[in-house]
């Protein structure tokens, strides 16, 4: 039996280096050597100890890139060539994936909960879960491919329309990225709430214009900057009571509200206030496989760049460093191990 280096987790806010078992491919499978991989706000709750699904001990990690290392099966794929992984994997039985929408398979089950991911120096895969990586996108930026493809997911499922006027509460990696989805759109003002001084910072050097939750009246502040009439789209991405308050509040008269955030605990919403304005609210869960080939292009031809969202490289013996890092929004946006 080979043994190999992961990053694992073990209890609540005790994640560590240790080993496992270096993963045999089966049929239809291809075995990943890690070059990136990247914190997720899912991974933050499972270090909480708040995911029903995590088992320990368990490697995190479903936002990664690779190497293939070898191929059990037939694959358009070769050893070694570069690809990236769409974590989710569906039953293929249930009504939605009959009906072409896997992402919202009754079963999803993903890489990095569900089965070991990408905190590790190797990872198995099923061969449909690959993506060639194009030349030009370095391993880092790939490794960034879902969290853009729920962006991409969020602003294809809502109505948004060239010179439309937008507002995003909530400027974590998910908020900031769907600002830049937004822009190539054709969004007029767009404008991002969050608490936080640093991601208000990352907000404004992306282009986008911020609004200190804390310091000002959100409300106001989007009523005045749309004179008078509210936010055209409201995506709501911050996952709390007060902002699933303020996405009504700002919305305009027949306005779309796009909630992207998974709640801890599910928030109070104000139905009788939407019916007066007419509001359609819709949630996104995921992304289908047409986004996530849309993130990797977006990336690789320039139309949405990245960098700025990677605030820490880390080998992964710093695993447990760079859960401290995620915990303060005031320090980090996304912080990639690099586990070989
Ligand atoms: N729909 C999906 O498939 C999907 C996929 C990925 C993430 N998500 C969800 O999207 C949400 C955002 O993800 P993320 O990775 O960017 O998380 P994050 O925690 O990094 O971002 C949330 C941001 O909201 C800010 N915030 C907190 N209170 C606020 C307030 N009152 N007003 C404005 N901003 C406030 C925080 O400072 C933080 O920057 C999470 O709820 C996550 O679970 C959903
Ligand atoms: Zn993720
Ligand atoms: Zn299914």
């Amino acid at each position: 039996m080979t043994m190999m280096k992961a990053g694992l987790f073990l209890a609540e806010k005790n994640v560590a280096m240790g080993e496992l078992e270096k993963p045999i491919t089966k049929n239809g499978e291809a075995l990943v050597k890690v070059s990136f991989a990247g914190i997720c706000g899912t991974d933050m709750m499972i270090y909480f100890g708040k995911h029903p699904r995590a088992k320990v001990p368990l490697a995190m990690g479903h936002e990664f890139s690779g190497v293939i290392e070898n191929i059990n099966g037939e694959s358009e794929f070769s050893v070694g060539d570069r690809v990236v992984v769409e974590p989710t994997l569906s039953c293929g039985k249930c009504e939605a994936c009959l009906a072409g929408q896997s992402h919202v398979c009754k079963n999803l089950k993903l890489i990095g909960i569900d089965k070991h991911g990408g905190f590790a120096e190797y990872t198995t895969v099923p061969l449909d879960r690959l993506h060639p990586i194009p030349d030009g996108l370095s391993d880092a930026h790939a490794a960034l491919a879902e969290p853009v493809a729920v962006a991409v997911h969020a602003v294809r499922r809502s109505n948004l329309k060239v010179g439309d006027n937008v507002a995003i509460l909530g400027g974590g990696p998910i908020g900031l990225l769907i600002g830049l989805m937004a822009k190539r759109a054709g969004a007029d003002q767009i404008i991002v709430s969050d608490i936080s001084p640093y991601r208000l910072d990352k907000a404004k050097k992306l282009g986008l214009f911020a609004i200190d939750a804390k310091e000002v009246n959100v409300t106001e502040e989007i009523k005045q900057r749309t004179n008078g009439v509210g936010a055209d789209v409201v995506f709501e991405v911050a996952g709390t009571q007060i902002t699933a308050n303020q996405m009504i509040e700002i919305s305009r008269i027949q306005g779309q509200i796009v909630v992207v955030s998974v709640y801890k605990q599910s928030p109070l919403i104000d139905i009788a206030a939407m019916h007066f304005k007419e509001i359609s609210l819709t949630t996104t869960r995921c992304y289908s496989r047409g986004d996530f080939e849309k993130a990797i292009r977006l990336m690789a031809t320039g139309m949405v760049e990245v960098a700025p969202f990677i605030s820490h490289e880390l080998p992964l013996e710093e695993i447990a460093k760079g859960f401290e890092l995620m915990e303060n929004p005031d320090v980090s946006l996304k912080v990639l191990f690099q586990p070989n």
